[in-house]
Parts: structure tokens; sequence; C-alpha cells
């Protein structure tokens, strides 16, 4: 409201003396008032467009809020921090050595940062408050599928878990799932490509109806059959533009004054998934280890920032960083050096679920 107030007087000014000044320039008073009136037209309809634009509406609100912002902003940026345990399992198996003989766990890294934000593990009890009648929609390849899993591991109990991961894990088909109890709506969409995406958003606009959480990631499917970076990135820009103009995205501030259209706008977050470490000796078949190289994966990482798909580059996403999650965890979080073990997109929900709360301001 401060900063409202002082904008308030900042325009009264502005359409005051900037005529006044004018008329220092010898201006009739005609001129002067025709002057005066089309400043305050134009003030006018900038202060009731300014909720339409975000980048203005951001900065108006961010005069309000900087000292919150700064703070959140910090966070945000924090909430990767993540250290892991990894040890040899008490009933080890030396004859099958792979990723179920180790134990993992991982909490957020002791520091003044991290510790100033209060990061915390949600239970079921605070996740069902969180996402309490909210609809989430994961979209994209295998690495979605995983995520979505992690998710509802936190909502289910042991028995519907078991009969979501059956569903979740026929193949290349789509899951939705209403949990009773909290009232939240759970669609998982197999979207391999980044096109298969951009379909998703166009097909949302079309309805008017938009998920409150929306998780997305590609890259997997794109490298091993198209492999070519560049048409990624093309790809990753065409998303990005449906994104930017046909989702109400605003992941930092609800639009006040919104009530004009008779559509409830609700805003959409949105998160992205990248791509995991890949340990291509590890591959499973000779054309992914052909194909799905560190150069290849480092030009596809590349062509991701370059995009500006993602918030810390000024997009609409926030990052879900599984390519530092998993190299942390390393290699004996995974089997196929491509999908990792529960607990890397477990940190990535609880991730998802602190900048949740660090954008509605709670804290449980
Ligand atoms: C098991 O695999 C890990 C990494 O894949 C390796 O470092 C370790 O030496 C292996 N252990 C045995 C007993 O083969
Ligand atoms: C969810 O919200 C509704 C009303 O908004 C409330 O009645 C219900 O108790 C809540 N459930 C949980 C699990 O928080
Ligand atoms: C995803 O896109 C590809 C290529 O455009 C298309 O062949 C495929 O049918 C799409 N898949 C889904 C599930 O929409
Ligand atoms: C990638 O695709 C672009 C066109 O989309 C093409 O010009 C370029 O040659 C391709 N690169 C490779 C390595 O095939």
């Amino acid at each position: 409201m401060f900063g409202a107030i002082q904008l308030g007087l900042f325009a009264a000014c502005v359409v005051l003396f900037v005529p006044m000044g004018m008329a220092g320039w010898h201006l009739s008073r005609n001129k002067m008032l025709f002057f005066s009136g089309a400043l305050f037209i134009t003030l006018a309809v900038g202060v009731h467009l300014t909720p339409y634009f975000p980048s203005v509406s951001d900065f108006v609100t961010s005069v309000s809020s900087i000292v919150v912002l700064d703070d959140r902003d910090s966070c945000f940026s924090s909430l990767h921090e993540i250290d892991w345990e990894v040890s040899a399992s008490s009933n080890y198996d030396p004859l099958n050595n792979n990723s179920v003989n180790y134990d993992k766990s991982w909490y957020w890294r002791r520091s003044s940062s991290v510790d100033s934000c209060e990061f915390q593990k949600l239970n079921r009890h605070d996740v069902a408050d969180l996402l309490n009648g909210s609809w989430v929609m994961v979209a994209g390849d295998s690495q979605a599928r995983f995520f979505a899993l992690s998710l509802l591991s936190l909502v289910l109990d042991s028995e519907q878990m078991e009969s979501a991961r059956q569903s979740l894990f026929r193949r290349h088909s789509n899951y939705h799932i209403v949990v009773n109890e909290i009232g939240m709506k759970l669609d998982f969409i197999w979207a391999p490509y980044t096109s298969n995406l951009t379909d998703l958003v166009m097909g949302l606009s079309e309805t008017r109806n938009y998920p409150d959480v929306l998780v997305m990631g590609s890259g997997l499917w794109d490298m091993l059959h198209i492999t070519n970076a560049s048409d990624y990135g093309v790809s990753l820009q065409l998303l990005r533009r449906s994104i930017t103009s046909l989702l109400p995205i605003s992941p930092e501030f609800s639009t006040e004054g919104s009530a004009t259209s008779s559509v409830s706008v609700r805003s959409t977050h949105l998160f992205w998934l990248d791509l995991p470490t890949l340990i291509n000796s590890m591959l499973n078949t000779e054309e992914k280890r052909e194909k799905m190289t560190d150069v290849m994966r480092v030009s596809y990482e590349r062509e991701l920032k370059k995009s500006q798909i993602l918030q810390q580059f000024g997009g609409p996403f926030q990052q879900l960083d599984i390519g530092s999650l998993s190299w942390d965890c390393g290699i004996r979080c995974t089997d196929d050096g491509m999908h990792y073990d529960g607990a890397v997109y477990d940190a990535a929900v609880h991730i998802l679920l602190n900048a949740l709360l660090i954008v509605s301001h709670q804290k449980l």
C-alpha cells in the first residue's frame, strides 16, 4: 500500500508539473490542457492495465514488498542445497551389486542461509493442508512419472500406493486420481516430447481450466529419437511462448483485481523437471549409449538455458534440478544410468512443496 500511495503521488506530480513545465515552453493554454488530459488518461489507463502486465505489476508489487522479495529470492536459490548420505545397507548382497543395496537419505545443508528459510520435509498432514483442494498436473516422460509417484507417496496409504503404482506404470498412458480425503486431484499426462507439452498447454487454454500446479519436463526422448539439440531449443521456445501467452501464470504474486473477467482466473505455479545425470556406461541399450552422450547432454542443457524457460533466466518455470540432485546422490542411486531411486524424486517433490510454501507466505 505504501508503494501504491507513492506511485499515486508521483503520478499526480507528473500530471500537474509536466504540463506546467511545458507551459514554460510557450505552449498555449489549450495545448497545455490537452497535454494534461492526455497524460492523465495515459496514467489512468496504465494503472488499470497494470494487473494484466505481469512485469509491470511485479514492479509495482515489488515496491511494496521489497523486503519479503529479497528474502524469498534467496530462499528460492537455496532450495537445492541438499546433501546426501548413501551407505551400504545391512542386507547388502555382493552378487547383486545394484542400487537397492544402498540406503539413501538427504537433508538440507546446514548453513545460515538455508536455516533462515526454515525448509522442512513435509509429512502427510502438512501436505494435505498445503494441497487441499488443489489440482496438480505432472506431464512428461518417465521421469515425470517417477515424480508423480513420489508426490502420491506423501498423500496415499500403502494399499492405495500399490494400485497407483500399477496404473501409473502401465506403459505410455495417462493417469488420473482424486484423493478424496484432501480433495486433491492429480493428473499424470504422458507427454514425452516438448511438442506434446505445447499441445497440452493449448488444450488447457481451450477449456480455460488450469491446474494449480503444473510440473513439466522433456528432453530424454528428444535426445534418443531426434538427437538434435538446436531442434530441442526451438521446441522449448515454442513451449515458452505458448505458456506465457495462454496460461494465467503468476508464480510470485496473485493478480489483484482480476475478478473483472467471468472466468475465475487462478494462477498456475509452473515447475520444470530438468534432465537427470546420465551415466553413459550404465545405459541399457546400445542406441542409448551411442546417442545420449555427455556431449549431447551438455548441448541439451545449453539449449534449455538459452530458451529462457526457467525462472532464473527470466522464464515462467521454477527449476526442479534433477540434474544436480541425481549427480549428488550418485552412481549408487541408479541402475540404468538414467532413472534414479525414489529418494531423488522425493527430494524434488519436497523442493516443490517448499517453493509453494515460500510463494504462499505460509509457515506450517
Ligand atoms: C558396486 O558398485 C559400485 C558402483 O557401481 C562400486 O563402486 C563397488 O566397488 C561395487 N562393489 C562390488 C562389491 O562390486
Ligand atoms: C480441506 O479444506 C476443507 C475446506 O476448505 C476443510 O473442510 C477440510 O477439513 C480440509 N481437509 C484437510 C485434510 O485439510
Ligand atoms: C507426441 O508428439 C509426437 C511427435 O509430435 C507424436 O508423434 C505423438 O503422437 C505425441 N504423443 C502424445 C501422447 O501426444
Ligand atoms: C538440427 O536440425 C536443424 C534444423 O532443425 C538442422 O539445420 C541441423 O543441421 C540439424 N543438426 C544436426 C546435427 O543434424
